[in-house]
């Protein structure tokens, strides 16, 4: 679906930096939503600007598995449920999201559902949807004693539950709470550090019973209104060029239709205490999702930052893209990251690659890392092996801007996991890159 290419050479920038404007995809959380959610409703939903890349594609070909239609023109897709049980195992690719989601939407569903994916997505821990779902009395089981995909949920009724999440989770939040749909009573989810809130804004778009209180987001069974949905831009992957505009000389880039949920942004905000204020112009709203068109400039050498508990949470996305931007400037300390390590990939680790490979300094620690400041020419390896994860190639690329000489980076074709137009817009921002 992508001629991503698998091996690419990433030039260092010019004295101009990067300039100019490009829309990036559609939200990966919310476009995984809308098709989830859409084939839950009481009819067709339409979604408009969704991600086309491989793990909402991943989603998409679950729920057609699912018994839902997906009809695809030019970019809108016309969804309608109802869901049924599978005939088959559904493979959910690179996409974390999209299994553990679909674990509480299979819970719902009368039924076998077999849930699995790659290689890596097997290696990720699942317990910690397992666990509620067992509670609300589906029966789940797993490899690993129920920790790890693939994932056999028996679905059927369900009773709601009070649950508190041992690890601050989107992921499990709204598994419980898709679960809660079909559950018997008010499911609640009581968090301790926030995250993002899509789920439950998308409820309340769709009129759902949901409401989020002082004691946590709660949703009661009942219909979903086919209201249609527009996928706002991903701030996940506009962050890696504020990121690279803040920290490089002369850039100045410009991102319409970003998704500014509060619970997203805050990459903004360490960028900010770096030194690199952003504008926000044409501020409105997509389907519960506050949206508006983001500038950064460089504005002076960045300076070093800290970002530790709640925030560190609100950013676990942007760490990496932060790294880089921390490298090139005044550095970077990382605090209360363990997550990092069971993402696609380790991600700390992936900070040690991606700064070597030009010339940067880390030092890692179990649940965090202290990024010193500048790259050193004479360390750099120029060289980079991404691990299959789409986050580590484009943190590398951006970094092999700031770089003294060209990075090549190999297992780069995972970045069409969220971005498929990456190299394309590095191209447009005046970045230079080549396949050898
Ligand atoms: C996501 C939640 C986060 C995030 C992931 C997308 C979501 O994962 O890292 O990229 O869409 O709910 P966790 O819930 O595991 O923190």
């Amino acid at each position: 679906m992508t001629d991503m290419p698998d091996t690419v050479i990433v030039y260092p920038i010019g004295p101009d930096g990067l300039r100019g404007s490009v829309r990036v995809p559609g939200d990966k959380s919310i476009s995984h939503r809308a098709f989830l959610l859409g084939s839950l409703a009481t009819g067709e939903v339409t979604i408009t600007g969704a991600a086309r890349s491989a793990d909402v594609r991943a989603t998409v070909t679950v729920v057609r598995a699912l018994g839902a239609t997906v009809a695809e023109v030019e970019g809108v897709a016309r969804v309608k449920g109802p869901l049924h049980e599978p005939d088959d195992v559904l493979d959910c690719g690179n996409a974390g999201t999209a299994l553990r989601l679909l674990a509480g939407v299979c819970a719902g569903v009368e039924g076998i559902s077999v849930l699995t994916g790659d290689a890596s997505l097997r290696q990720r821990p699942m317990g910690r949807v397992v666990e509620p779902l067992r509670q609300m009395g589906a029966g789940v089981t797993g490899r690993g004693g129920g920790t790890l995909a693939p994932l056999v949920v028996q679905g059927g009724s369900l009773t709601a539950i009070d649950y508190r999440p041992p690890v601050p989770s989107a992921q499990v939040k709204s598994c419980v709470l898709l679960a809660g749909l079909r559950a018997v009573g008010t499911t609640r989810v009581r968090e301790v550090s926030p995250t993002r809130d899509h789920t439950e804004r998308m409820l309340a778009w769709m009129d759902a019973d949901t409401g989020v209180d002082g004691n946590g987001a709660w949703v009661r069974p009942g219909p979903l209104t086919p209201r249609d949905i527009d996928v706002p831009a991903d701030p996940s992957s506009a962050a890696f060029w504020l990121c690279a505009a803040a920290a490089l000389p002369g850039s100045q880039v410009h991102l319409p239709d970003v998704c500014l949920n509060p619970t997203r942004t805050r990459v903004l905000d360490v960028l900010a205490r770096m030194g690199a204020p952003h504008s926000v112009t044409a501020e409105r709203s997509a389907c519960g999702e506050p949206v508006g068109d983001v500038t950064m400039s460089y504005a002076e050498p960045l300076g070093q930052a800290g970002v530790a508990g709640e925030e560190t949470v609100a950013v676990i996305d942007e760490l990496l893209a932060l790294a880089v931007a921390g490298a090139i400037g005044g550095g970077l300390e990382v605090r209360d990251a363990a997550e990092l390590r069971v993402k696609e990939s380790d991600r700390i680790d992936g900070v040690d690659r991606i700064l070597a490979a030009v010339g940067g300094r880390v030092a890692q620690r179990a649940d965090g890392f202290s990024v010193a400041p500048g790259i050193q020419r004479a360390a750099a390896t120029n060289r980079l092996d991404a691990g299959g994860d789409h986050r580590v190639a484009m943190a590398g690329a951006i970094a092999a801007l700031a770089a003294s000489q060209p990075v090549t980076i190999t297992g780069f074709a995972a970045v069409a996991t969220s971005y498929p137009t990456f190299l394309a817009d590095l191209e447009r921002l005046g970045g230079r890159w080549e396949a050898p």
